[in-house]
This record gives structure tokens, sequence and C-alpha cells, in this order.
């Protein structure tokens, strides 16, 4: 039996480089956070253009640590996205503290600033702000507001906001290598700033072991093995970069006419595309399940708004873009056959309009 080729929504890419950097730390034996840790904390660092880092177990518990350093606690607001994944609410919750759901800008994606600025309260002690997708969002807007801004670069290693790499503005910013992010350690995260002092104590609080005084700790340590996967990958960034620049490109070229493509109008800003999101018109399920069916995997860039989740009414710029939105394939293992077939069954679905 012939067996059909699936290309999925998203692939790690991997190469003998990791291999060796993983074996040669399984091999040393030394395979928990050490050294391998600090040397990958301190490239990342260098990367973005701050002070320092602490790597973690994952993305959620680089927020969940940033949170507790800034001292977040029950009865503070945070005010987050409502088109992210529920990560950045569970965070919210695990310290106690309420979520203010914001609406999103319909053509970025990104943090509304206006729904921002209504619904920010004089409790309201930090805003995490994602870059979905690879967008830097408004951070200069966002930081005016005068509120602690915890940068959510699970998306968006690598991208640019007026000259400086996101991840350099916020007082905290997290990071996420899980499997299919733009750099993977299988799993794993990273907080980065300039504070000195919130870093120690981010570090303080990730390992509860050998302290002189209890108090709750967490286990969220990445381990050295995990490390040597990241740094392997941290080299080849730029190319990863580059390669998704270049598919994005074709999509932009080819698929105009066909359905509606991301915003790209900025100057002030890089557009990663860790994922491209193209709008439709008619229904999303319909189409997912028909590009599945011819060998294209598809998914909502989101599986549901967080309001949805919360049962809360009133976002109607989430509920609009989740009703017409598709994320495509997009990640530097793309091979150019693969493409080539990723175009053809889009294409022929969405038909060019007149
Ligand atoms: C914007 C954003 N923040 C945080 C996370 C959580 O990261 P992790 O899965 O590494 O815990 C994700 C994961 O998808 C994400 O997309």
């Amino acid at each position: 039996m012939v067996q059909k080729m699936v290309i999925p929504h998203s692939r790690p890419t991997l190469d003998g480089g990791d291999v060796s950097s993983v074996s040669e730390v399984i091999r040393s034996g030394q395979i928990v956070q050490d050294e391998v840790v600090g040397e990958f904390e301190k490239k990342v660092a260098k990367y973005i253009g701050v002070n320092g880092a602490a790597a973690t177990s994952t993305g959620t518990s680089a927020l969940h640590l940033s949170l507790l350093a800034l001292g977040i606690k029950k009865g503070d607001h945070v005010a987050i996205p409502g088109f992210v994944c529920s990560a950045l609410l569970n965070v919210v919750k695990y310290v106690g503290a309420q979520p203010i759901l914001v609406d999103v800008d319909p053509e970025t994606y990104n943090i509304d600033v206006h729904d921002l600025r209504k619904k920010i309260k004089k409790t309201t002690r930090a805003i995490i702000l994602p870059h979905q997708f690879g967008l830097p969002a408004d951070i200069d807007e966002v930081m005016s507001l005068g509120v602690p801004v915890i940068e959510d670069c699970a998306q968006a290693i690598g991208a640019v906001y007026k000259g400086e790499k996101t991840g350099s503005f916020g007082t905290l910013s997290c990071f996420s290598f899980y499997a299919t992010k733009v750099l993977s350690t299988g799993e794993g995260g990273m907080v980065v700033s300039n504070s000195r002092k919130l870093l120690k104590k981010i570090r303080d609080l990730r390992e509860y072991d050998n302290k002189k005084n209890y108090s709750i700790r967490y286990n969220y340590k990445m381990t050295d093995i995990q490390a040597a996967m990241g740094i392997s990958q941290l080299k080849k960034l730029n190319s990863f970069l580059l390669r998704r620049a270049k598919i994005a490109k074709r999509y932009f070229s080819e698929l105009q006419g066909f359905c509606d493509l991301p915003a790209v109008s900025y100057k002030d800003r890089r557009h990663i595309f860790y994922r491209f999101l193209i709008q439709i018109h008619g229904s999303v399920s319909k189409a997912l399940e028909s590009f599945s069916e011819r060998g294209v995997t598809c998914m909502r860039p989101v599986y549901k708004p967080l309001h949805k989740y919360l049962h809360l009414h009133g976002f109607p710029n989430s509920d609009a873009v989740w009703n017409k939105t598709i994320s495509i394939p997009i990640y530097p293992s793309l091979t150019d056959k693969e493409i080539c077939k990723i175009l053809d069954v889009l294409k022929q679905y969405l038909k060019r309009k007149a």
C-alpha cells in the first residue's frame, strides 16, 4: 500500500549537530542543570541584548516565575490578550491573581491597545504582552501605560521592534523552546531581563534544594541535555529565520487573491513568521477538513479564544478572527516539494476571487 504523504502543521527542524551536542552531554554524565545551562543562558541574553537570563523547564514556568518575581498575588490584576494559548490564563491563576482579558487587533492578532487602555485598573500589576505568531506587538504604546510588562516571546525569538530584539523591552521577557517553537529543546523556557535582582529571585524560585530558609519554591529547571540542544539550535537561528522569510514570501506571492494575507506593512518591526495566518470566507472547519483529506494539516491559530473558556462575551475581534483564520504550515524543514503541495491544495479549495 502506498503511504499518503501528510504534511504536518508543525515540525521541529533538527539535524546531526543537535544529536552530537546532546550526545556529548550524555557521555559526560553531567546531565542536569549545570554549566551548559549557564552557557545557554549567556548566549540567549547576548543574542537578545540584555544583562542576563534564567533557563526554565517550559515557557509556562518562565511566565509563572516572572509573575512571582514581580510579587503578583491574590487581589492583583494581570492584563493578557484573549487570542493566545491558555498557558497565559493558567499562570495568572497559579499566583491567585485575576486575569483582565483584552481583545485583539483583528489585523495583527496582537493586543488591542485601545481595549487595554479601557480595561486597565489601579490594581493592574502586570501586563503579559505576547508577540503573536511572530509579529511584535505595539510595545511602546503598551509600555507607556506605566504598568510592568512581561514580554511573551514564546513565538517571537529574533523578531525586531524599532531596531531592537523583542525580549529586550519588558521588565522581564519569557521564551519557550517547546518542540515546534522557533528553537527547540523538546520542552524548555527562559526568562531574560536587565534586572539582576529579578533574575536572582527567579533563580531562587526555580529550584528548592539547599536553601537556608524555607519558602515555597519550584522545580522548574532545564537540564544540560536540553541546553546543549538549545545552543546547537541557536547557532542555526539566522538560517531558520531566513528560511521562514523565504517561505512566507512565496506564500505572499502565490496566495494573493485567494485569501486575505497577514499584515506586513510595518516599517518599524520584523515579523519572523512563526506562523503564517490566512483569512478565508466560509467555514474554517470545512476548509481544515478538506486540507487534511488532501494531506495538508492546517490548524486554527489558537484552539479557542480565552473568553470562550471563561464563558465571557464582548470580544468581537477575537470572535471575528477565530471564525475566519487558518494557520498553514511554515517551518524551516518544509521541503520545496511540500510547499508546492500546500499551495496546490490551498489554491484548489480557495479558488481565486474575481
Ligand atoms: C504565546 C505563548 N506563551 C506561552 C506559551 C507556553 O509555552 P510552553 O508550551 O513552553 O509552556 C506558549 C506555548 O505555546 C505560547 O504560544
